[in-house]
């Protein structure tokens, strides 16, 4: 296991993308939505630093894979709690990795009506994408590593490490 990020490191960008959220949506009540489980250490620290009225909510998907590799479904384990029509939403997931996940889970949020969708990452692997996705903010860019610690999970284990660790490397 190589450290790869300090538990500060992260914390820094959570609060820098914390003030950019807040200039962008100033005077709106945004919804700050944790995609489980991953993201929720970061997303606590992100709304920490945000200075301005927000709600949380939490929505647990998985993902599965179709017959080719740039196709699939999401399950929705969880859904969110509040109507989301006319509502600007942002939405904070731990990795982005090939892009399914976000990119399935958009249309079904679009469908629901929102004012805005703003997808927030703490961390992203752009050389591992299969689909076309961006997201807006990004805490940190890392390449084609098996990351674990502040939220990102091993079999389920390892989301209680303070600090960012590479799990497998050759
Ligand atoms: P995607 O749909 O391929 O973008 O994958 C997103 C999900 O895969 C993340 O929310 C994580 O749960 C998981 N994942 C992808 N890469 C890693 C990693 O390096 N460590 C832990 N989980 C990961």
């Amino acid at each position: 296991m190589r450290l790869l990020f300090k538990h500060e490191e992260i914390v820094e960008r959570a609060k820098d993308i914390a003030k950019q959220l807040t200039n962008r949506f100033k005077g709106k009540t945004p919804i700050v939505l944790c995609v489980l489980k991953g993201a929720c250490p970061f997303h606590s620290e992100m709304i920490k630093y945000m200075d301005m009225d927000i709600e949380v909510d939490y929505i647990h998907v998985s993902s599965y894979m179709g017959g080719t590799e740039s196709t699939g479904i999401v399950k929705i384990k969880k859904d969110i709690e509040q109507d989301i029509q006319g509502r600007d939403v942002i939405i904070v997931e731990d990795i982005v990795d090939t892009g399914r996940t976000l990119s399935l889970l958009k249309p079904l949020l679009m469908e629901r009506g929102p004012s805005s969708l703003t997808f927030v990452t703490m961390l992203d692997k752009p050389s591992k994408r299969v689909v076309d996705f961006v997201p807006d903010y990004v805490g940190k860019t890392i390449d084609d590593l098996f990351v674990i610690g502040f939220g990102l999970d091993l079999d389920e284990k390892c989301r209680n490490l303070k600090d960012i660790y590479v799990y497998n490397e050759d």
